[in-house]
């Protein structure tokens, strides 16, 4: 079953009625003001910070869900109906709707007896604003007599404390109102210690306006039935204390067949200290009415509605797809790189699972999104691996987590999570490849925030490697710490009190537990280190690398392995996990991806029967599961993987995640029909006909879907913010369709399914555009047998890199 279909012309999904199964959300905002946007006008905005600068409020968890955005309501004089323009809250039976999530912005178009309307929200480019245009039709014969209610709540800015501290939150609210209405001030603790507010304008005349929640409602009434839509006019309350809301009421008459567009601002403002008041206790508003003033016609949002489509034309055009599979076209051109690009700007802080008030920005989770962002721009790339790399600690661990305002790293949670480190590596090394950028190995960046001085990167990545070989367990593998990239896998902390943190109890002395996981990262990225070594002419240091990898590989062929697949790691007993030895949780998915990406036992065979292992004990018609046999108890030694019931999330669940690792390995050794199956089933395209049973948007990745042992194997949950984005575009652009960077240039090695016949691909590398042609006259699964650029018959499939600037056509056989 579908609620919606792909329009790919416009680069958009429609979504056809409001009853998704689960809330269908896009996001709004590239660089500092993002919106969530939901299929029924739900959602919050915030500045920067999803925890700290929250400008509206939402509230999760709550029934009917959904339920808080920027409504617009509409009361019908004629007709005596009201509705709202997103069907929410008020949940009128509309006689028409669509939701059309687009590049960073959203149309909700509906009609209800004649009456035709339209509401767009996006935010511009380069300010701190959302804009909501509403356009209203009349379609009928017949003159119509409307008003229209628009309505925001604002938060009071640290989203924590607003969901908690009523005693004294009910006390503090403040506003303003401007413009006899127009513009509504939310000024909170502006008087005191903040120097920011928020605003919500309109660029006409009102016939009223509220700012008290209670008011506006009146007792014990909601969103859903408001006392002053339900009596035709706002009471033009000045909250004062209480809930702020942003109110406008707006009277039409429209004539058969006259249309009338408003524009709504909701704005965010930060003036400097000695800049913020224009009298007393009167906020200085200069800021917001330039802003105002910017978006105050319709010429004007249609141009910034324009720019930021000219924006997401140039983005999207770095690297595209022309096959003839649609479903991977799509994929390829437009959702997948789309949603790496949030998945960069909110790591995993803000979306419908995660409550923007957690976990801020991750360590691992940032590092891995720039797999799927650097090509896109590279300088904002550049700053983020800065960032992270400032959180790092003197001996090469790190902070797990970083607020995205402060910067700093989180304290709570802390470090010890032994994978970390070598992702910075394989960020940078990524960066690398992308931009040949070597300057950045140069930049000075502290440790521990600031409070040890500043080093090379290079001297940072040079820690992260020697943190893993530093930290080697009684086998001569890496030590785990409290989990590694499975943060549930928790082999060190043995946690017995409800509510305490699975990661962060210590209780086990010594900490003796190994990952062959993170031996497997230690020799795919510390290649990648010896290589950079290499190429910056520290032979020895190279060398020695080389060394410790080699040693890692020999003793993850030994230690590591159990017969038929990798072993998982070793508990902190010694005892193994992820071997047939094991009554549950005998095999799991991790170690087999990334110890075959890294290349371990390809030519001894140990990867082809890894892989097989994997084929017959993980595989299921919605993708891998992590590990099977699923725990079916509790288990002190193995933490927080063994607490969720069997088939979800990290207990047996699909995690999507490590799926592309999967395709990655069976790329490597050639297997592109069976890389190709295992991308294609946690693909959404490919899903949208089950989106009953899958739940979440068929147009990006969801991080979990329900694994066989779950009741409701197949749904999938905690949309958007997921490795999964970055790591199925690094496997379906750089594996897949095989356009690869190295620190050389491109390389050109597709491995692909055997019925694709051919394919083009544009990619935008270090500033030339690579027109690729690839054919497979032959249907092989991989192998190139020639290449030509700009018709030279090049020796071997390394594109020589072109100038900036340049187009040049490249043709590849394979076969
Ligand atoms: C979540 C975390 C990520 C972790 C994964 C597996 O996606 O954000 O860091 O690797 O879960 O536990
Ligand atoms: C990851 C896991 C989640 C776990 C959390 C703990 O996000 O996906 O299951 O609860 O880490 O930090």
């Amino acid at each position: 079953m579908q609620f919606g279909y792909f329009n790919d012309a416009e680069r958009e999904y429609v979504i056809t009625t409001p009853e998704t199964p689960l809330p269908w959300i896009n996001y709004l905002g590239n660089r500092e003001f993002f919106s969530l946007f939901s299929n029924t006008a739900g959602g919050y905005s915030f500045y920067r910070d999803a925890k700290l600068r929250r400008i509206t409020r939402y509230r999760y968890n709550n029934e009917p869900t959904d339920n808080n955005g920027r409504y617009f309501y509409i009361k019908d004089g004629e007709i005596n109906a009201t509705w709202n323009i997103g069907w929410q809250p008020v949940r009128t039976q509309l006689d028409s709707y669509t939701c059309r999530h687009g590049m960073g912005y959203s149309i909700i178009e509906s009609e209800k007896d004649g009456i035709f309307a339209r509401q767009e929200a996006f935010v511009p480019i380069d300010d701190p604003c959302e804009i909501n245009r509403i356009t209203i039709t009349n379609h009928s014969s017949m003159p119509r007599t409307l008003k229209m209610f628009s309505l925001v709540e604002f938060c009071l800015w640290n989203a924590v404390d607003d969901a908690a501290n009523f005693q004294r939150n009910f006390s503090i609210g403040e506003v303003e109102i401007g413009d006899e209405g127009s513009a509504l001030y939310h000024k909170t603790e502006y008087r005191e210690r903040r120097d920011h507010y928020a605003f919500w304008s309109t660029n006409c005349p009102v016939n009223g306006f509220d700012t008290s929640r209670d008011a506006f409602c009146g007792p014990y009434r909601g969103f859903d039935n408001p006392a002053a839509v339900e009596q035709g006019h706002c009471f033009g309350s000045v909250a004062s204390g209480g809930a702020p809301v942003g109110v406008h009421q707006i009277d039409l008459l429209l004539s058969p067949g006259e249309s009338r567009s408003v524009i709504f601002l909701l704005g965010y403002v930060e003036n400097h200290r000695n800049e913020k008041w224009e009298a007393p206790n009167v906020i200085n508003k200069a800021r917001a009415k330039a802003l105002m003033a910017k978006y105050s016609d319709d010429k004007q949002v249609d141009e910034a509605f324009a720019a930021l489509s000219d924006y997401w034309k140039t983005m999207l055009g770095h690297f595209s797809v022309l096959s003839d599979d649609r479903k991977l076209d799509r994929m390829v051109n437009i959702w997948n790189q789309y949603q790496c690009m949030i998945t960069f700007n909110m790591s995993r802080s803000a979306s419908y699972f995660e409550s923007g008030t957690g976990r801020g920005m991750g360590f691992r989770d940032s590092c891995q999104d720039l797999f799927g962002f650097v090509h896109l721009i590279p300088s904002r790339a550049r700053t983020r691996i800065l960032d992270i790399a400032a959180t790092q600690f003197e001996d090469g661990s790190a902070y797990h987590q970083y607020q995205p305002m402060t910067k700093q790293g989180n304290l709570e949670v802390g470090s010890g999570f032994n994978d970390d480190p070598l992702w910075l590596i394989a960020a940078v090394t990524a960066y690398l490849r992308e931009t040949n950028d070597f300057s950045i190995l140069e930049e000075q960046v502290p440790f521990d925030n600031g409070k040890v001085p500043s080093q090379s990167l290079m001297e940072h990545l040079r820690r992260s490697f020697r943190y893993t070989k530093d930290h080697m367990g009684p086998q001569g593998l890496p030590l785990i710490g409290r989990a590694d990239w499975n943060d549930c896998l928790n082999l060190n902390c043995f946690s017995e009190q409800p509510g305490e943190s699975f990661q962060t109890v210590e209780n086990i002395k010594g900490g003796r537990a190994e990952s062959v996981f993170i031996a497997g990262m230690f020799v795919k990225y510390g290649s990648e280190y010896a290589d950079l070594c290499a190429h910056m002419g520290l032979k020895q240091e190279s060398a020695e690398a080389r060394n410790s990898v080699a040693k890692m590989s020999r003793t993850v062929l030994s230690a590591g392995w159990d017969g038929e697949w990798f072993i998982r790691a070793y508990d902190a007993n010694g005892e193994p996990v992820g071997s047939k030895t094991c009554d549950e949780g005998q095999i799991f998915i991790e170690s087999q991806g990334m110890c075959v990406m890294a290349g371990i036992g390809v030519e001894n065979g140990y990867a082809e029967r890894a892989l097989k292992s994997v084929k017959e004990r993980l595989d299921t018609e919605y993708g891998i599961v992590l590990h099977q046999p699923a725990y079916t108890s509790y288990r002190l030694n193995l933490g927080e993987i063994s607490s969720y019931p069997p088939g979800y999330k990290e207990n047996a669940g699909i995690f999507c995640h490590n799926n592309p690792w999967i395709s990655c390995a069976e790329a490597m050794l050639g297997h592109g029909n069976r890389a190709f199956e295992v991308y294609r089933k946690i693909t959404p395209s490919y899903l949208e006909e089950s989106s009953a049973i899958h739940r979440t948007e068929p147009y990006i990745y969801s991080q979990t879907i329900a694994g066989k042992d779950a009741p409701n194997f197949g749904e999938a949950k905690n949309s958007w913010l997921t490795g999964t984005a970055a790591w199925t575009f690094l496997f379906v652009s750089q594996y897949l369709l095989g356009i690869r960077p190295t620190l050389d240039g491109l390389v050109i090695e597709p491995c692909v399914p055997s019925h694709l016949h051919e394919f083009a691909v544009t990619r935008v590398y270090r500033g030339a555009t690579y027109l690729i042609t690839v054919t497979n006259p032959n249907g092989v699964e991989r192998g190139v047998t020639a290449v030509t650029m700009d018709g030279e018959v090049l020796d071997g499939n390394l594109l020589p890199v072109a100038p900036e600037g340049a187009v040049v056509t490249v043709a590849v056989t394979m076969g």
